[in-house]
């Protein structure tokens, strides 16, 4: 999307009715400026309805990104973070770790990327993450830790701890979780989670931690997704403020990777079995390999590691794998 359409889309969020000609005038760029800005908005979920070919009105006007609505309500925890926000990028996992902006940051603060549109959003297993402008959470921070590396293997499961506890906040109780760390309502897949080792010159080891957060997609995303999905306006059929979301899951996020730093996974073991959609369910695990293994959850390791119990009565732990219910 070009930085143009962007910049009609603010003029537009008001949800009136915008000539042509004001919007270039606003702008100060030719009238056909606009028209070519707007020419294929549709395609990332914005609805511009254009009338006698004169005047737009965007009909699905989303709720900005907005750094100082989202510090406003990070209250004590607004030194933590350095936010950053951009219109739209491929990645924002991508985007950290290529370190554009995280030199500049002091190390005490955690470097974070969130975006109105992101356009190549990775998933887990080489996946596409889909979403539109401003239907979702899509954002990314930069954490450095101290802890031993192989330690690192429950740091996923514990960020779906830190989403679970920002909705319960919320009022939103009934979220559960997925081994590793999808996040799900109802066995619906509503966020995801992806982690990547970063190299990180300044500090000895760092990793990205990318969330994908369903708010309201729009029709055209929800095709494209391949899998059971669910969105926050499906859950609650409330339109909630995406400044005020992203600050208490950041929190939380704060919360969590400081505990997690300090005392590993096994701290968190207990809760996040609780969450856990698939305890005592028989399931079938696919490996990295391709061989399939079949069991009943029983619970996880203090690494993270899931915990099957086979038809052999025989318990083993995997590290890795996706699981699907039997
Ligand atoms: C999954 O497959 O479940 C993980 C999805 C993770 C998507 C998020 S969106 C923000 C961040 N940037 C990316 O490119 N991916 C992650």
């Amino acid at each position: 999307m070009k930085p143009l359409a962007f910049s009609v889309l603010r003029l537009l969020s008001d949800g009136g009715l915008h000539s042509n000609e004001n919007l270039a005038r606003s702008l100060q760029v030719y009238p056909s400026c606009i028209s070519n800005a707007l020419q294929d908005i549709e395609r990332f979920g914005a609805i511009i309805k254009k009338n006698h070919g004169l005047c737009y009105r965007w009909q699905n006007p989303i709720n900005w990104i907005d750094e100082n609505e989202i510090l406003s309500y990070l209250h004590k925890d607004k030194p933590n973070f350095h936010l950053v926000t951009l219109d739209s990028v491929d990645s924002t996992n991508r985007f950290l770790l290529d370190q554009v902006i995280t030199n500049n940051v002091p190390l005490s603060k955690i470097p974070v990327i969130i975006t109105e549109l992101q356009t190549q959003g990775r998933g887990r297993f080489g996946r596409q993450w889909h979403s539109g402008l401003g239907d979702s959470l899509t954002f990314s921070l930069l954490w450095r830790f101290d802890c031993p590396v192989r330690h690192l293997s429950g740091l996923s499961l514990v960020i779906g701890v830190a989403i679970v506890r920002a909705f319960k906040h919320l009022g939103i109780e009934r979220l559960t979780l997925k081994w590793p760390n999808d996040v799900l309502f109802s066995f619906r897949k509503l966020a995801g989670i992806l982690i990547e080792l970063s190299n990180d010159k300044r500090s000895g080891s760092a990793v990205v931690i990318g969330i994908g957060l369903n708010v309201q997609l729009s029709s055209l995303i929800k095709k494209n997704i391949d899998q059971s999905f669910a969105d926050l306006f499906a859950i609650t059929s409330k339109v909630l403020n995406r400044n005020k979301l992203l600050a208490i899951l950041l929190s939380e996020l704060a919360t969590v990777l400081k505990d997690f730093n300090h005392f590993g996974f096994d701290y968190f073991r207990h809760e996040w079995t609780s969450y856990h959609a698939y305890e005592g369910k028989f399931i079938t695990l696919a490996l990295p390999d391709g061989s399939i293994n079949k069991g009943i959850v029983d619970g996880v390791e203090c690494d993270g590691s899931i915990r099957l119990k086979m038809a052999t009565g025989k318990k083993c732990s995997f590290n890795s794998g996706e699981l699907t219910l039997r």
